[in-house]
């Protein structure tokens, strides 16, 4: 959308139908990009979503920006491949081919690069221009928008580095040159990699402060009084969504299969935020086990699904293991979400809205998601008991 703004002509190219249809329809399921935008990119004549890969006709850049997810804790390259194989026969000379999806460093040299030159028959650096520029979107952030985020920029090559550079900074405020597309692809795993590590640092530490009885939450607040050296995380249900849980699994691959070393940072996060929603559920169980109950027949109502608030993904959401294992115990459970919709949460969810009634026709409450918009003053006065793992309600009721 920003480079149709920008002026450029731009073909958005999707394998998906159901999403072709919805973006030619001027329905945008991309939330941070408003119907509104959508429908004023389709009236400029500048913009169309295609299905067909023969509009890569004549392209001056393409940006591969598909799906990297992992298989089985093993990096799952084929869309970026497919996608390579599609656009290969298409670039000619002078065209530039730039990769977003996040990746381990060497996948833009190592992979990317043969691929094209093989469908091309031209030669990378020399004849076109490759690179890698991560993406940095943040879902849901008001202040730091796709144009005011500095962009890394890299190239195979000096040449390649500066027509990509030129091209982002028509579309954003600041773009950052690095060497070579391995130092830009680790850029994004180091990134996410810090914050995976730091939140499940809080994570443990939440755990053992708990069973000290010290409020985690006071001392964090006390910590982020220092102006430097110090910056905040907070505890929460464990990680969510398509970076955190994954990107660094990348680097640790990489990292065991090229040097034979496991990447213990990762792992011990990855071990930390993965039993957070056990350790809910534990907290859980032993609140109802104070009200002489148990989960089993319990009834539950879980304030926010989604992994991240103010969004309504709730793919890989540590609240939907929440939700998992309270199920798997014989809870009854019930979901307030106003972003996620119920046809995408299995069958033992149903989400309700949030009401004097709602709330207090429940065992346990537990606040999963901190969305804005919802009334916490209705759940911190309920009579049910409520574990609040975002520490929303400023502590009036029992927090992780
Ligand atoms: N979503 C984010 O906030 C975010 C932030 C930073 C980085 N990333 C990275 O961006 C990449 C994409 O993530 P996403 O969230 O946009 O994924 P997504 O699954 O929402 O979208 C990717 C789209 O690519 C399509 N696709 C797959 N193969 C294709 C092909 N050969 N040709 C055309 N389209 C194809 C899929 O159908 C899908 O609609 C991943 O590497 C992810 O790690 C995402």
């Amino acid at each position: 959308m920003r480079a149709v703004e920008a002026g450029f002509d731009v073909v958005g190219l999707e394998i998906d139908s159901v999403r072709v249809a919805s973006l030619q329809s001027g329905y945008s399921y991309v939330e941070d990009v408003s119907h509104d935008v959508l429908r004023a990119a389709l009236d400029s004549g500048r913009y169309a979503a295609s299905k067909d890969t023969a509009d890569l006709e004549g392209f001056d850049f393409v940006i591969i920006t598909v799906p990297t997810p992992l298989k089985e804790t093993v990096p799952d390259l084929t869309f970026m491949e497919d996608s390579a194989r599609e656009i290969a026969p298409y670039v000619t000379p002078g065209s530039t081919v730039v990769l977003e999806s996040t990746t381990y460093p060497g996948t833009t040299e190592e992979l990317l690069v043969p691929l094209l030159e093989t469908g091309s028959g031209l030669t990378a650096g020399i004849d076109f221009h490759v690179g890698y520029s991560p993406e940095r979107i943040d879902p849901g952030n008001q202040t730091f928008t796709f144009v005011n985020t500095p962009k890394v920029v890299s190239g195979v090559n000096e040449d390649s580095c500066s027509v990509i550079a030129a091209m982002y900074s028509k579309l954003v405020d600041t773009v950052v040159p690095v060497s070579t597309p391995k130092e830009a692809e680790l850029t994004k795993l180091l990134e996410n990699t810090f914050r995976h590590v730091n939140i499940a640092l809080v994570n443990e530490l939440a755990v053992f402060a708990h069973a000290l009885g010290i409020d985690i939450w006071e001392a964090i607040d006390a910590a982020s009084t220092k102006p430097f050296g110090f910056m905040k995380f907070t505890p929460g249900p464990g990680v969510g969504g398509h970076c955190l849980p994954v990107d660094p699994s990348y680097l640790s691959w990489q990292v065991r299969r090229t040097l034979g070393h496991s990447f213990r940072f990762v792992d011990l996060a990855n071990d930390v935020n993965e039993h957070m929603p056990d350790y809910v559920v534990q907290r859980v169980n032993a609140g109802l086990n104070g009200h002489k109950k148990a989960i089993n027949g319990s009834k539950i109502l879980l304030l926010g699904l989604a992994y991240k608030k103010n969004t309504g993904d709730s793919r890989e959401s540590p609240a939907m293991r929440v939700a998992e294992i309270l199920h798997e115990q014989g809870a009854e459970l019930y979901a307030v979400d106003p972003f996620v919709e119920q046809h995408r949460l299995p069958a033992y969810i149903t989400l309700v809205d949030l009401t004097e009634e709602t709330s207090s026709s429940n065992d346990a409450i537990v606040i999963l998601t901190e969305h804005d918009g919802l009334d916490y003053d209705l759940v911190a006065r309920s009579s049910a008991l409520v574990l609040d793992t975002r520490r929303r309600l400023d502590g009036v009721r029992e927090a992780l």
